[in-house]
């Protein structure tokens, strides 16, 4: 068993699952990495190289070389990254240069504990994390909260449009052979449809914090 206490929170595309883990590493203390930022970063590299993110040596020179340093940049969070990063993270070689990295992240987050976020963190990254949650949502539900956010931060497009990319990512994700995304059979699933972010956080605390509690209590014992 590792020392550190993991929370690893997977989910689909615009299911809320990045806000969640933030507010639950606070709740807890805990380091929080959000691993779909490595992809993002992947991405936005390959095609800074020149590169089509369907060039598998270009993807994974991009992922060996990547600087986790600078997940937090804003030009990690546009549309055009986000599939990009969809379409690299098909390539085990690319998931495989990650992996390394968010094991260390979760062995040693230089907290108490970390919660990591992504599409394989329970399954692929951290199958033996202390909590495991599986965010969803409807797709026209998750599509209508992104289509929103756009419209407020002055980026207008179709709702139809959000919609199609969105399907489009998750059935990448879901089908790709290596680390699909799907639930961690020992995750407690999450659907945010009816919910607001504080309501869903409300869920999320419930179902995860008697799992951090028992390991807490496991680690001080040991
Ligand atoms: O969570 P996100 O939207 O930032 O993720 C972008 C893409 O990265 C996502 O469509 C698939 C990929 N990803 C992955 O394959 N595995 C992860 N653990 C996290 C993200």
């Amino acid at each position: 068993m590792r020392d550190s206490i993991v929370i690893a929170v997977d989910g689909t595309a615009a299911s809320g699952k990045g806000t969640l883990a933030v507010r639950l590493a606070d709740q807890f203390g805990f380091a929080h990495l959000d691993s779909g930022a490595l992809y993002r970063l992947v991405a936005l590299n390959v095609l800074r190289a020149g590169h089509h993110p369907a060039d598998e040596p270009g993807a994974v020179a991009a992922a060996v070389a990547i600087d986790p340093a600078s997940i937090n940049s804003d030009a990690l969070r546009t549309d055009e990254i986000a599939e990009a990063a969809s379409i690299v993270a098909a390539f085990p070689r690319v998931r495989a240069a990650l992996l390394g990295y968010q094991r260390n992240f979760a062995d040693n987050p230089g907290r108490m504990g970390a919660v990591i976020d992504g599409r394989d963190i329970g399954t692929v990254v951290c199958p033996g994390a202390d909590a495991k949650l599986f965010v969803d949502a409807r797709v026209e539900v998750r599509a209508h909260r992104r289509w929103r956010e756009l419209e407020q931060s002055g980026r207008p497009v179709s709702e139809a449009a959000v919609l199609a990319d969105i399907r489009a990512r998750d059935e990448r994700d879901r089908t790709r052979p290596t680390a699909p995304l799907r639930p961690a059979p020992d995750a407690f699933l999450l659907d945010t449809s009816e919910l607001d972010i504080d309501a869903a956080f409300v869920a999320a605390l419930a179902l995860v914090k008697p799992r951090v509690e028992e390991a807490l209590r496991t680690r001080r014992r040991g």
